[in-house]
């Protein structure tokens, strides 16, 4: 039997955009499966650098704040098998597949391309393209399975990275063009199915990945990200969260393999 309510799975729902857009999902009537890595920081580094991923208090209490639907899952989006689990488990338990969203991500560089040693390419190919490829493949089948007129929903957070090298992150630019690549294939293969695929590129958003980032680069904060940006200030992730919600209720079928900046002008 499949539930009344319509289910969307988000990955890197533990904070940050992935936390906000599960709570909003869940605002909209969704039941939401939020999936991220718990690392433990005293046992597990594994990003290079100062990146440090969600705990799993942070998970808790992101699937905590969907008001009674949301589910926590640990899962390590790098790893086929256990996407393929988390999401086998959501479709067998509710019956039905209505959005996904692939927010996780991270980030590493520091060095120019030439001296992006391989812990660093790999992590951030790993992470931020197969991740999005993993739960595409897990997930876009139980899509198709809805019945007709479908209109299932596949998101991905791309980056302002995914049009612009960032110096220095030749990895993490790499990786999201790739992201950009790949929702654009998924669109042209789900033509005339009813299911969407689109990316959203935010630029400087206040989250912890943005923290890294300016260590990443050497600087005290983040002061000077939002110095640099058009708008004068950085992005609230509400406002990433705001604009995947629209793709996955409001926004018409016409809309994909479009990648939406949401970047506060950088590319004006
Ligand atoms: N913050 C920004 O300025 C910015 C800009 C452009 C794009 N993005 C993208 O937005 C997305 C969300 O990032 P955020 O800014 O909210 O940062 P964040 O670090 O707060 O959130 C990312 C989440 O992904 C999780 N994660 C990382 N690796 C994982 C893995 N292997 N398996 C499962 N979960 C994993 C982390 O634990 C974390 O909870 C990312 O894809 C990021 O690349 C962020």
């Amino acid at each position: 039997m499949s539930s009344d309510r319509p289910v969307a799975i988000v990955s890197g729902a533990a904070r940050g955009i992935g936390a906000a857009t599960a709570r909003r999902l869940a605002a909209r009537g969704f039941t939401v499966a939020l999936v991220d890595l718990p690392v433990d920081p005293e046992r597990h580094h594994p990003v290079p650098g100062p990146y440090r991923h969600a705990t799993g208090a942070d998970l808790d209490r992101a699937a905590a704040a969907c008001g009674g639907h949301g589910e926590a899952h640990s899962a390590d989006v790098r790893i086929a098998a256990e996407i393929d689990r988390v999401v086998a488990g959501v479709v067998e338990r509710h019956g039905r597949l209505d959005a996904v969203v692939a927010a996780a991500g991270a980030v590493a560089g520091g060095q120019p391309t030439w001296r992006t040693d391989d812990e660093v390419w790999r992590a951030m190919i790993d992470i931020n393209l197969t991740g999005v490829f993993n739960l595409a493949r897990a997930a876009v089948p139980a899509l198709l399975d809805a019945p007709e007129p479908r209109a299932g929903r596949f998101v991905a957070i791309a980056s302002a990275a995914a049009h612009h090298g960032l110096p220095q992150m030749a990895a993490y630019s790499a990786a999201k063009h790739g992201v950009a690549g790949l929702v654009r294939a998924l669109a042209a293969e789900l033509g005339g199915t009813g299911v969407s695929a689109n990316a959203v590129a935010p630029g400087s958003t206040d989250t912890e990945m943005l923290r890294a980032s300016a260590a990443i680069y050497g600087l005290d904060s983040v002061a000077g990200f939002a110095e640099q940006a058009r708008i004068g200030r950085l992005i609230d992730p509400e406002e990433i969260a705001g604009t995947v919600e629209w793709l996955c209720v409001d926004a018409p079928g016409s809309l994909t393999g479009a990648v939406i900046d949401v970047d506060g002008g950088f590319r004006a």
